[in-house]
């Protein structure tokens, strides 16, 4: 558990900064975008995604060739059972995993040609993640759960990057909690802390894998309305998950089985590209 969000922040830390630093330079788009973007290009394109795990019999091929394009301010479902590959298609997206084969492209910035040092600079500025199990560091206080992000990628001023948490706490109505422990609050609580980390730098995509998998209804439902507000300020939020009492929420949803998206919809259109 840890070691998953310590892999998300620690690589900027430790082999990022330093070597932004001897180059003299500290913008995003100097070290990781290698194209400028294209204005007709979609936000995010995933052009035949193929994913294939080790296994004694010979591979577990979780991606069999996804292929689909995500607008600016879409909230998209990734839907299907268990074992579908949603998850997989997940970590492909926010880079903690890599491809076998296929591209990923993201405003300019080709995501499957980035090395492990890249891709974490990459997600710390442009990617805030969203996990079933929160992931919070126990033993760090709210606030500093969330200032973690904005030290790691050092966007801003250690004052300003307080004053920034404090203001995303009271966005998700937890600023009188902000110096207790994470044990000391409820699940929901944690999750909404989560959503103010994954804000922290101010990232224009937002993936959740199953984030309201382990709430109760009422309480997964803040957590999606909280979603639903992201959207309406212009965040691109992708979710996965199997709980299709949320499939009418999203304006987009990709449906997989076994590796393969099987169905997509746009809202309001009732066309299924691949039935
Ligand atoms: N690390 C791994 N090693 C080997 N096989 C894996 C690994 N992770 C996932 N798989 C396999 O890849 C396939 C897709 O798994 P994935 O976790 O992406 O499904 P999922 O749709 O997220 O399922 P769930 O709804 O249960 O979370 C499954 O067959 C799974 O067993
Ligand atoms: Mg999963």
């Amino acid at each position: 558990m840890l070691r998953e969000i310590t892999s998300i922040f620690l690589p900027a830390l430790s082999a990022v900064a330093p070597v932004l630093q001897k180059l003299g330079a500290t913008d995003f788009e100097s070290h990781v975008v290698t194209e400028p973007p294209d204005p007709n290009a979609p936000f995010l394109r995933l052009s035949n995604l193929v994913k294939i795990y080790p296994s004694a019999q010979g591979g577990v091929t979780a991606l069999k060739g996804v292929s689909a394009e995500v607008g600016r301010g879409e909230f998209v479902g990734i839907l299907g059972r268990s074992g579908a590959g949603k998850s997989t298609l997940i970590n492909m997206l926010t880079g903690v995993d890599k491809l076998n084969e296929g591209e990923i492209w993201m405003e300019g910035t080709p995501v499957h040609t980035l090395n492990e040092d890249q891709v974490a600079f990459w997600r710390g500025n442009k990617v805030g993640v969203i996990y079933q199990s929160f992931e919070l560091m126990p033993s760090l206080s709210l606030l500093d759960n969330v200032m973690l992000p904005m030290d790691f990628c050092d966007l801003y001023r250690r004052g300003e990057s307080r004053e920034r948490a404090m203001e995303l706490l009271r966005q998700v109505e937890l600023q009188d909690h902000a110096f207790k422990l994470p044990s000391a609050i409820s699940g929901g609580q944690q999750q909404r802390v989560a959503i103010a980390r994954a804000l922290a730098n101010n990232p224009p995509l937002i993936i959740a894998d199953e984030p309201t998998g382990s709430l109760d209804s009422a309480t997964a439902e803040i957590i999606v309305e909280l979603f639903e507000k992201l959207v309406d300020e212009g965040k691109t939020v992708i979710l996965a998950t199997h709980d299709h009492s949320m499939d009418d929420r999203f304006s987009h949803t990709l449906t997989m089985d076994d590796g393969m998206l099987v169905d997509e919809k746009h809202a309001g259109s009732s066309e299924e590209q691949y039935a």
